[in-house]
């Protein structure tokens, strides 16, 4: 029988081996280096979602360790709900324990930037007493809520998101494999869809092909992703920025509720969009501070409605001159 997992793509399509990881050339050659030595620091994997982080961690514990690799390495979260408590116990019981034809084993914690400042100090001093047995990579989205003191003690590896070329190598890779017909609006429409996060693009991808039997194009891809699609943005923008704050108010809330956008979907939507937008360059990089300024109020805990709100009343405000 096949085996269940193997039906999710983004699993088998996870890269096997260092070589395989695409895109992230220069931490795969330091990676190497680790291999080859066969000594590795503690290491502070950071960047977006679905771009490689636990890919390339497991993928490093295979070329280190061989066959004996689940004996060597663990994961773990950190934003785990039972408690950080836990999660420390079971780092102790595996540290604990002699690594199998190594050195040392690896401790992989994800979601790292999950622990609180007085956690983060615990799991240094974790980090320091297992570290004659024990390497800890941890991995996080944004490295700035890492703690300094862990910070140092650490290789830090910056993983980039994905360009358009990168995806959509992959998603032809994988068409290929699935015998699957896709024309260049599906490709963008992933892409775009995407934003940069691989995993998403895969999963976009094998959501559409389950529900279209046809070639892929835009259509199918936007019936099963919720995204803003360019030319709306546009629209939206546009409208604001003549003045217009209550129309624009209400095309962006129609298209909000019938596909179910969270704020951050906008505002990465409106990114994507800025930068090509037909006004003049102040313009432009009036949009992208105040955007800055209300993704930050958004991640804070801001009411999204209300900020998204407020930022298409100051797009309104903003009284471009004409290019
Ligand atoms: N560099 C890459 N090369 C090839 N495929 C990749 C790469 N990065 C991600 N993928 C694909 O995306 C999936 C998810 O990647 P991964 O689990 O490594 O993401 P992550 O960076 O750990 O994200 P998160 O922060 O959400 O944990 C993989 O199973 C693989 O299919
Ligand atoms: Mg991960």
């Amino acid at each position: 029988m096949e085996d269940k997992t193997i039906d999710i793509w983004t699993e088998r399509y996870r890269p096997y081996s260092l070589d395989e990881v695409i895109g992230q050339d220069k931490i795969v050659k330091r990676l190497k280096a680790f291999v080859r030595s066969k000594s590795l620091p503690h290491c502070l994997f950071s960047g977006s979602a679905g771009i490689g982080k636990t890919t390339s961690a497991i993928a490093l514990a295979k070329e280190l360790y061989g066959d004996n690799w689940k004996s060597n390495f663990m994961e773990t979260n950190a934003s785990d709900e039972r408690g950080i408590d836990i999660v420390r116990s079971k780092i102790k019981n595996f540290a604990k324990t002699k690594p199998l034809g190594a050195s040392f084993k690896i401790i992989f914690l994800d979601e790292a930037d999950a622990l609180t400042p007085a956690a983060q100090q615990a799991m240094r001093r974790t980090m320091e007493k297992y570290v004659n047995t024990t390497r800890f990579i941890l991995s996080c989205n944004y490295s700035s809520k890492i703690i300094p003191p862990i910070q140092s003690r650490c290789a830090v590896f910056r993983f980039k998101p994905f360009g358009p070329e990168d995806i959509k190598k992959m998603i032809e890779m994988i068409c290929k494999s699935e015998k699957l017909k896709i024309d260049s609006s599906g490709y963008d429409a992933i892409i775009s869809a995407a934003d940069g996060d691989m995993r998403l693009a895969i999963n976009v991808l094998q959501a559409t092909a389950v529900t279209s039997d046809d070639v892929i194009g835009c259509d199918a891809v936007y019936s099963v992703v919720s995204v803003l699609k360019t030319e709306e943005v546009n629209d939206i923008l546009t409208l604001a920025l003549s003045g217009k704050f209550m129309d624009a108010r209400k095309k962006l809330y129609d298209i909000m509720f019938v596909r179910g956008l969270s704020g951050m979907d906008v505002i990465k939507a409106f990114h994507r969009v800025i930068l090509d937008l037909d006004v003049d360059e102040r313009s432009k990089a009036c949009l992208i501070d105040k955007l800055g300024e209300y993704e930050f109020r958004i991640v804070e805990g801001g009411s999204e409605d209300i900020q998204i709100e407020a930022f298409l009343a100051q797009v309104a405000a903003i009284n471009p001159v004409s290019k």
